[in-house]
């Protein structure tokens, strides 16, 4: 399942004590569904807040945000929750596991979040997907920094998401390690034929896309 992913004309400035920090202005872009976009750009551009904005979780000043037939700005947060549970998928760079919780756990929350039935199941083949059916029962302190964020990118990726973004998933892993995780999210892409957003620092991970774009001053630019 894939959808295209389209934003016209979108500001975001963010109200502080110290007065309106301006993120973006009139920024559009448009993805083609199963396609890939890379997002490059300085260390605070705006790139963790566009993804926001693309999940819904953070809504833009002015413009307009379509992932598939769905207009975000027309769902309240409720629509919105539930939107995001069953089409989207997200992988930080900071892993964002439950630390409660054992990999397996993790992983099936989504379903059962979702209601969908052989959570566990599902949940068993997705770790085993990403290499990691001998650590099922390993609470993310228990696994090693590669495996937690293959747990999340199964996380991400066993609700079979219309729309994965990713932000800066390697950024905390080694390089050897970023490049293994980053090849097998490129495979698990390909199989699922969701759309991918991703944010790098990584020329060469956004030489794997099929689209870029760079941010700067609250502007995308196509490169
Ligand atoms: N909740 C917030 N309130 C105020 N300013 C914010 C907030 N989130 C981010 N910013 C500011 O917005 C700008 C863009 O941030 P961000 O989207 O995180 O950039 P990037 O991911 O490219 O580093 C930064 O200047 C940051 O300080
Ligand atoms: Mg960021």
């Amino acid at each position: 399942m894939s959808t295209s992913v389209e934003m016209s004309g979108i500001h975001l400035a963010y109200p502080t004590e110290s007065g309106a920090v301006a993120v973006l202005n009139n920024a559009s872009l448009k993805v083609p569904p199963g396609e890939t976009l890379a997002i490059t750009g300085p260390s605070g551009s705006g790139k963790t807040s566009l993804l926001l904005l693309l999940s819904g979780l953070e809504r833009p000043d002015k413009g307009e945000i379509l992932i598939g037939s769905q207009r975000l700005g027309g769902m309240d947060s409720d629509a919105l929750a539930d939107w995001r549970s069953r089409h989207l998928g997200i992988i930080f760079q900071s892993f964002h596991l439950l630390p409660g919780l054992s990999a397996l756990g993790n992983v099936s929350l989504p379903l059962e979040i979702a209601g969908q039935a052989h959570a566990r199941e599902q949940a068993i083949s997705m770790l085993e997907a990403v290499g990691l059916s001998h650590r099922l029962q390993h609470y993310p302190a228990q696994l090693s920094g590669g495996e937690q964020q293959r747990v999340a990118i199964a996380r991400a990726l066993v609700h079979q998401p219309s729309l994965l973004l990713g932000d800066e998933p390697t950024g905390n892993l080694d390089q050897e390690t970023g490049k293994k995780v980053l090849s097998l999210l490129f495979d698990l892409h390909k199989k699922s034929k969701s759309t991918l957003v991703l944010v790098t620092h990584d020329e060469r991970v956004a030489e794997r896309c099929q689209h870029r774009v760079r941010m700067d001053g609250g502007h995308l630019y196509e490169i």
